[in-house]
């Protein structure tokens, strides 16, 4: 399961992966490019569902009924997703973002069957030239809901299309060029 799919990554490789899998997201927009998206030709049998929905409650699921979760929420407000969507965290202030985490957590670590794995890719972000950690804000509040850290993952990056940008926005300081992978466990 992805309960904040976007465009749809992680359910074009659960596709080609031959795996069943569910795709939410707040914003219709997001469902949209994801069936665009995910219309290609396989062999592989495998069960796509998309539809609208809130990571911060997933009560259209049951307890311990989904066997992984992988998933990339918004980084803060840094990219805006919408423009007023109730309940979009790239809306929120940092104090409602976490609240909001909080949430997600704790419906992800319901809906997991136990001893099944929660990935979450989360980057830390720079906010009038400091630096918020919201990767480990993020971690911390996953490890609250009741789950184990099995590994922190780094993922390098560089020479992205925004690189240019943020090197002229982050004059005197390093760009921040890795974002985490952070795998718990029920
Ligand atoms: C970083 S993007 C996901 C990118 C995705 N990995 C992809 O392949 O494009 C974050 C997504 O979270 C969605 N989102 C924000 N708040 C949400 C919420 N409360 N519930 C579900 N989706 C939400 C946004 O609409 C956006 O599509």
């Amino acid at each position: 399961m992805d309960q904040f799919v976007g465009s749809g990554t992680t359910l074009i490789e659960t596709r080609l992966l031959e795996r069943n899998g569910i795709g939410l997201d707040i914003n219709p927009k997001a469902i949209n490019i994801s069936k665009s998206n995910l219309d290609f030709r396989t062999k592989s049998k495998s069960k796509i569902y998309l539809q609208e929905g809130n990571a911060l409650d997933l009560s259209i699921l049951k307890d311990n009924s989904i066997d992984l979760i992988c998933t990339h929420p918004p980084y803060l407000n840094i990219i805006k997703y919408s423009k007023s969507i109730t309940d979009d965290l790239s809306l929120a202030s940092q104090d409602k973002f976490i609240f909001g985490i909080k949430k997600v957590a704790k419906e992800a670590y319901r809906v997991l069957k136990r001893q099944k794995h929660c990935c979450i890719m989360m980057g830390d972000i720079r906010q009038k030239g400091n630096v918020i950690p919201l990767g480990f804000k993020v971690m911390q509040e996953f490890l609250d809901a009741g789950f184990v850290l099995k590994e922190i993952i780094i993922k390098e990056q560089h020479h992205c299309k925004s690189t240019k940008l943020w090197e002229k926005a982050n004059i005197n300081f390093l760009l921040l060029a890795h974002e985490y992978i952070f795998v718990f466990k029920k």
